[in-house]
Protein backbone atom coordinates (compact mmCIF):
# COMPACT_ATOMS: atom_id res chain seq x y z
CA UNK A 1 0.00 0.00 0.00
CA UNK A 2 1.61 3.34 -1.32
CA UNK A 3 1.96 5.70 1.70
CA UNK A 4 -0.10 9.01 1.48
CA UNK A 5 2.10 12.39 2.01
CA UNK A 6 1.19 14.41 4.67
CA UNK A 7 1.84 17.62 2.26
CA UNK A 8 1.81 17.65 -1.51
CA UNK A 9 3.67 19.42 -3.47
CA UNK A 10 2.32 20.15 -6.91
CA UNK A 11 3.88 22.44 -9.44
CA UNK A 12 1.48 24.21 -11.18
CA UNK A 13 3.59 26.77 -13.40
CA UNK A 14 6.27 28.62 -12.03
CA UNK A 15 4.22 28.06 -8.60
CA UNK A 16 4.99 25.50 -5.99
CA UNK A 17 1.73 25.08 -3.82
CA UNK A 18 2.72 23.13 -0.33
CA UNK A 19 -0.97 21.53 0.89
CA UNK A 20 -0.91 20.31 4.51
CA UNK A 21 -2.51 16.70 3.87
CA UNK A 22 -3.97 15.61 7.26
CA UNK A 23 -7.68 17.09 7.38
CA UNK A 24 -9.29 15.09 9.64
CA UNK A 25 -6.47 16.12 11.74
CA UNK A 26 -7.10 19.47 11.07
CA UNK A 27 -3.83 19.44 9.37
CA UNK A 28 -2.42 19.70 12.74
CA UNK A 29 1.85 19.62 12.66
CA UNK A 30 2.93 16.11 13.80
CA UNK A 31 6.98 15.55 13.73
CA UNK A 32 6.67 13.45 10.69
CA UNK A 33 4.35 16.56 8.94
CA UNK A 34 7.54 19.09 9.77
CA UNK A 35 9.75 16.34 8.50
CA UNK A 36 8.31 16.31 4.98
CA UNK A 37 7.74 19.66 4.72
CA UNK A 38 11.63 20.79 5.88
CA UNK A 39 12.35 18.17 2.96
CA UNK A 40 10.25 20.08 0.37
CA UNK A 41 11.60 23.30 1.51
CA UNK A 42 14.79 22.44 1.24
CA UNK A 43 14.26 21.22 -2.11
CA UNK A 44 12.31 24.50 -3.38
CA UNK A 45 15.07 26.81 -1.59
CA UNK A 46 17.59 25.88 -3.97
CA UNK A 47 15.06 25.35 -6.90
CA UNK A 48 15.41 28.37 -9.57
CA UNK A 49 12.51 27.12 -11.89
CA UNK A 50 10.07 27.93 -8.97
CA UNK A 51 9.06 31.61 -8.95
CA UNK A 52 6.37 31.22 -5.89
CA UNK A 53 5.41 29.30 -3.06
CA UNK A 54 2.12 28.91 -2.03
CA UNK A 55 1.39 26.84 1.48
CA UNK A 56 -2.20 25.92 2.13
CA UNK A 57 -4.30 23.20 3.78
CA UNK A 58 -6.35 20.24 2.85
CA UNK A 59 -10.16 20.37 3.90
CA UNK A 60 -12.03 23.32 4.59
CA UNK A 61 -12.21 23.01 8.37
CA UNK A 62 -8.28 24.31 9.29
CA UNK A 63 -5.33 25.45 6.82
CA UNK A 64 -3.74 24.33 10.15
CA UNK A 65 -4.77 23.52 14.07
CA UNK A 66 -0.99 23.84 14.94
CA UNK A 67 1.40 21.25 16.85
CA UNK A 68 -0.20 17.87 17.15
CA UNK A 69 -1.12 18.21 20.39
CA UNK A 70 -2.40 14.21 20.55
CA UNK A 71 1.36 13.66 19.80
CA UNK A 72 2.79 15.83 22.17
CA UNK A 73 0.34 14.01 25.41
CA UNK A 74 3.12 11.20 24.41
CA UNK A 75 6.20 13.14 24.74
CA UNK A 76 8.55 14.01 27.57
CA UNK A 77 10.11 17.11 28.14
CA UNK A 78 13.03 16.25 26.29
CA UNK A 79 10.76 15.29 23.09
CA UNK A 80 8.83 18.77 23.48
CA UNK A 81 11.74 20.44 23.80
CA UNK A 82 12.78 18.96 20.31
CA UNK A 83 9.74 19.33 18.44
CA UNK A 84 9.66 22.69 19.54
CA UNK A 85 13.26 23.60 18.04
CA UNK A 86 11.86 21.81 14.82
CA UNK A 87 9.16 23.65 14.30
CA UNK A 88 10.56 27.08 15.39
CA UNK A 89 12.83 25.96 12.52
CA UNK A 90 10.53 25.52 9.98
CA UNK A 91 8.80 28.30 10.48
CA UNK A 92 12.70 29.68 9.94
CA UNK A 93 13.33 27.87 6.71
CA UNK A 94 9.45 28.93 5.43
CA UNK A 95 10.71 32.76 6.34
CA UNK A 96 13.93 32.25 4.23
CA UNK A 97 12.71 31.23 0.80
CA UNK A 98 14.42 33.61 -2.01
CA UNK A 99 10.42 33.59 -3.32
CA UNK A 100 7.82 35.23 -2.27
CA UNK A 101 5.07 33.15 -0.74
CA UNK A 102 1.59 33.09 -0.07
CA UNK A 103 -0.40 31.43 2.66
CA UNK A 104 -3.63 30.43 1.83
CA UNK A 105 -5.96 30.02 4.92
CA UNK A 106 -9.07 28.73 3.49
CA UNK A 107 -10.17 27.44 6.92
CA UNK A 108 -8.58 28.09 10.62
CA UNK A 109 -5.16 28.31 11.12
CA UNK A 110 -4.27 28.18 14.79
CA UNK A 111 -1.13 28.29 17.45
CA UNK A 112 2.08 27.30 14.49
CA UNK A 113 -0.84 27.07 12.23
CA UNK A 114 -0.82 31.08 12.82
CA UNK A 115 3.31 30.94 12.72
CA UNK A 116 3.22 29.65 9.23
CA UNK A 117 1.28 32.28 7.94
CA UNK A 118 3.11 34.92 9.70
CA UNK A 119 6.14 32.98 8.60
CA UNK A 120 4.78 33.80 4.58
CA UNK A 121 4.71 37.27 2.70
CA UNK A 122 1.59 37.57 1.57
CA UNK A 123 -1.38 36.18 3.70
CA UNK A 124 -5.16 35.51 2.45
CA UNK A 125 -8.40 34.10 4.62
CA UNK A 126 -11.60 32.61 4.13
CA UNK A 127 -14.57 34.74 5.39
CA UNK A 128 -15.43 32.09 7.74
CA UNK A 129 -12.06 31.01 9.07
CA UNK A 130 -10.39 32.14 12.16
CA UNK A 131 -6.76 32.86 13.14
CA UNK A 132 -5.21 33.21 16.05
CA UNK A 133 -1.55 32.38 18.54
CA UNK A 134 -4.13 29.86 21.31
CA UNK A 135 -1.16 28.88 22.93
CA UNK A 136 -1.04 30.53 26.29
CA UNK A 137 -4.13 28.71 26.57
CA UNK A 138 -2.83 25.99 26.77
CA UNK A 139 -0.42 26.84 29.39
CA UNK A 140 2.48 27.61 26.84
CA UNK A 141 3.59 30.45 24.57
CA UNK A 142 3.80 30.56 20.64
CA UNK A 143 7.43 28.54 19.72
CA UNK A 144 7.66 29.19 16.41
CA UNK A 145 8.70 32.75 15.91
CA UNK A 146 4.54 34.01 16.80
CA UNK A 147 6.22 36.27 19.79
CA UNK A 148 8.91 37.61 17.47
CA UNK A 149 6.72 37.89 13.81
CA UNK A 150 3.58 38.94 15.48
CA UNK A 151 4.74 42.01 16.71
CA UNK A 152 6.67 43.51 14.32
CA UNK A 153 3.68 42.42 11.60
CA UNK A 154 0.69 44.18 13.68
CA UNK A 155 2.52 46.33 16.36
CA UNK A 156 3.41 45.12 20.25
CA UNK A 157 0.12 46.53 21.70
CA UNK A 158 -1.97 44.46 19.60
CA UNK A 159 0.35 41.71 19.61
CA UNK A 160 0.05 41.30 23.57
CA UNK A 161 -3.73 41.34 23.14
CA UNK A 162 -3.50 38.71 20.71
CA UNK A 163 -1.43 36.51 22.48
CA UNK A 164 -2.11 37.19 26.48
CA UNK A 165 -5.72 37.09 25.55
CA UNK A 166 -5.41 33.46 23.37
CA UNK A 167 -7.92 35.32 21.04
CA UNK A 168 -9.54 33.53 18.24
CA UNK A 169 -9.87 36.53 15.63
CA UNK A 170 -12.64 36.68 12.58
CA UNK A 171 -11.33 37.21 9.17
CA UNK A 172 -12.29 40.35 9.38
CA UNK A 173 -10.80 41.36 12.70
CA UNK A 174 -7.75 40.13 11.15
CA UNK A 175 -7.34 42.11 8.31
CA UNK A 176 -8.83 45.18 9.90
CA UNK A 177 -5.33 45.11 12.16
CA UNK A 178 -3.37 44.26 9.10
CA UNK A 179 -2.94 40.60 10.30
CA UNK A 180 -4.03 39.15 6.33
CA UNK A 181 -4.11 40.99 3.50
CA UNK A 182 -6.82 40.10 1.79
CA UNK A 183 -10.33 38.08 3.30
CA UNK A 184 -12.26 36.04 0.67
CA UNK A 185 -15.81 35.33 0.75
CA UNK A 186 -16.63 31.94 2.82
CA UNK A 187 -15.16 29.21 0.34
CA UNK A 188 -13.64 30.96 -2.12
CA UNK A 189 -10.05 31.60 -0.09
CA UNK A 190 -8.12 29.42 -2.94
CA UNK A 191 -9.59 30.73 -5.98
CA UNK A 192 -9.06 34.42 -4.62
CA UNK A 193 -5.20 33.07 -3.21
CA UNK A 194 -4.70 31.82 -6.94
CA UNK A 195 -5.83 35.20 -8.12
CA UNK A 196 -3.14 36.90 -6.07
CA UNK A 197 -0.19 34.33 -7.27
CA UNK A 198 -1.43 35.12 -11.10
CA UNK A 199 -0.69 38.86 -9.86
CA UNK A 200 2.35 37.76 -8.27
CA UNK A 201 3.40 35.94 -11.29
CA UNK A 202 2.74 38.81 -13.50
CA UNK A 203 6.07 40.42 -12.11
CA UNK A 204 9.95 39.71 -12.81
CA UNK A 205 10.65 37.18 -10.50
CA UNK A 206 14.11 37.70 -10.04
CA UNK A 207 12.85 41.62 -8.83
CA UNK A 208 10.79 39.67 -6.59
CA UNK A 209 13.42 38.25 -5.02
CA UNK A 210 15.74 41.13 -5.06
CA UNK A 211 12.61 42.90 -2.86
CA UNK A 212 11.91 40.41 -0.48
CA UNK A 213 15.81 40.45 0.28
CA UNK A 214 15.80 44.25 0.29
CA UNK A 215 12.95 44.37 2.71
CA UNK A 216 13.49 41.39 4.71
CA UNK A 217 17.32 42.66 5.66
CA UNK A 218 15.86 46.04 6.39
CA UNK A 219 13.92 44.84 9.25
CA UNK A 220 16.39 43.79 10.73
CA UNK A 221 19.12 46.75 10.29
CA UNK A 222 19.83 50.14 11.36
CA UNK A 223 18.76 52.68 8.15
CA UNK A 224 21.65 53.08 6.51
CA UNK A 225 22.93 49.37 6.55
CA UNK A 226 19.09 48.80 4.78
CA UNK A 227 19.70 51.57 2.20
CA UNK A 228 23.25 49.50 1.63
CA UNK A 229 21.46 46.63 1.20
CA UNK A 230 18.48 47.84 -0.83
CA UNK A 231 21.08 49.25 -3.15
CA UNK A 232 23.16 46.01 -3.94
CA UNK A 233 19.80 43.96 -4.23
CA UNK A 234 18.86 46.71 -7.19
CA UNK A 235 22.56 45.80 -8.64
CA UNK A 236 21.67 42.62 -8.82
CA UNK A 237 18.96 42.84 -10.97
CA UNK A 238 21.05 45.48 -13.64
CA UNK A 239 22.16 42.62 -15.79
CA UNK A 240 19.38 40.49 -16.31
CA UNK A 241 17.87 40.03 -19.23
CA UNK A 242 14.07 40.26 -17.47
CA UNK A 243 15.34 43.93 -16.99
CA UNK A 244 16.14 44.22 -20.76
CA UNK A 245 12.82 42.59 -22.00
CA UNK A 246 10.45 44.73 -19.66
CA UNK A 247 12.27 47.59 -21.15
CA UNK A 248 11.53 46.44 -24.68
CA UNK A 249 7.75 45.28 -23.68
CA UNK A 250 7.45 49.09 -22.33
CA UNK A 251 8.73 50.49 -25.96
CA UNK A 252 6.56 47.67 -27.34
CA UNK A 253 3.50 48.43 -25.33
CA UNK A 254 3.24 44.65 -24.32
CA UNK A 255 3.51 42.73 -21.40
CA UNK A 256 7.07 41.44 -20.49
CA UNK A 257 7.76 38.08 -20.69
CA UNK A 258 9.96 37.35 -17.72
CA UNK A 259 12.29 34.06 -18.06
CA UNK A 260 13.65 34.74 -14.84
CA UNK A 261 17.38 35.38 -16.65
N1 LIG B 1 -3.63 18.45 17.30
C1 LIG B 1 -4.10 17.20 17.12
N2 LIG B 1 -5.35 16.95 16.73
C2 LIG B 1 -6.16 18.00 16.50
C3 LIG B 1 -5.73 19.34 16.66
C4 LIG B 1 -4.40 19.55 17.09
N3 LIG B 1 -3.89 20.77 17.24
N4 LIG B 1 -6.77 20.15 16.38
C5 LIG B 1 -7.80 19.36 16.05
N5 LIG B 1 -7.43 18.05 16.13
C6 LIG B 1 -8.24 16.86 15.91
C7 LIG B 1 -9.33 16.74 16.98
O1 LIG B 1 -8.82 16.20 18.17
C8 LIG B 1 -10.31 15.85 16.27
O2 LIG B 1 -9.88 14.52 16.35
P1 LIG B 1 -10.94 13.32 16.62
O3 LIG B 1 -11.77 13.28 15.36
O4 LIG B 1 -10.05 12.12 16.78
O5 LIG B 1 -11.71 13.70 17.83
C9 LIG B 1 -10.21 16.30 14.81
O6 LIG B 1 -8.96 16.97 14.70
C10 LIG B 1 -11.28 17.29 14.44
O7 LIG B 1 -11.27 18.33 15.40
P2 LIG B 1 -12.59 19.11 15.87
O8 LIG B 1 -12.24 19.99 17.01
O9 LIG B 1 -13.70 18.11 16.07
O10 LIG B 1 -12.87 19.92 14.52
P3 LIG B 1 -13.59 21.31 14.31
O11 LIG B 1 -13.61 21.50 12.84
O12 LIG B 1 -14.87 21.38 15.06
O13 LIG B 1 -12.60 22.41 14.98
C11 LIG B 1 -10.53 23.54 15.37
C12 LIG B 1 -11.34 22.66 14.41
C13 LIG B 1 -9.16 23.76 14.70
C14 LIG B 1 -11.23 24.88 15.57
C15 LIG B 1 -10.35 22.85 16.73
O14 LIG B 1 -9.99 21.47 16.54
C16 LIG B 1 -9.31 23.46 17.62
O15 LIG B 1 -9.56 24.49 18.23
N6 LIG B 1 -8.11 22.84 17.73
C17 LIG B 1 -7.04 23.30 18.59
C18 LIG B 1 -6.36 24.51 17.98
C19 LIG B 1 -5.27 25.05 18.87
O16 LIG B 1 -5.49 25.67 19.91
N7 LIG B 1 -4.02 24.88 18.44
C20 LIG B 1 -2.86 25.38 19.14
C21 LIG B 1 -1.89 24.27 19.31
S1 LIG B 1 -0.46 24.85 20.17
Amino acid sequence: MTEVPLVLLEHRGRAAWLTLNRPHSRNALSFATLLELRGHLADLKADSETWLVVLTGAGDKAFCAGADLKERRTMDEAQVQEFVANIRATMDDIAALPQPTVAIMQGHAFGGGCEMALACDLRVIDQAAQIGLTETGLGIIPGAGGCARLPRLIGTARAKEMILLAQRLTADRAFEIGLVHQVADAGSALGVGEEMVAALLKNGPLALRAAKKAIDGALDTDLKSALALEAKCYQSIIPTEDRLEALAAFGEKRPPRFEGK
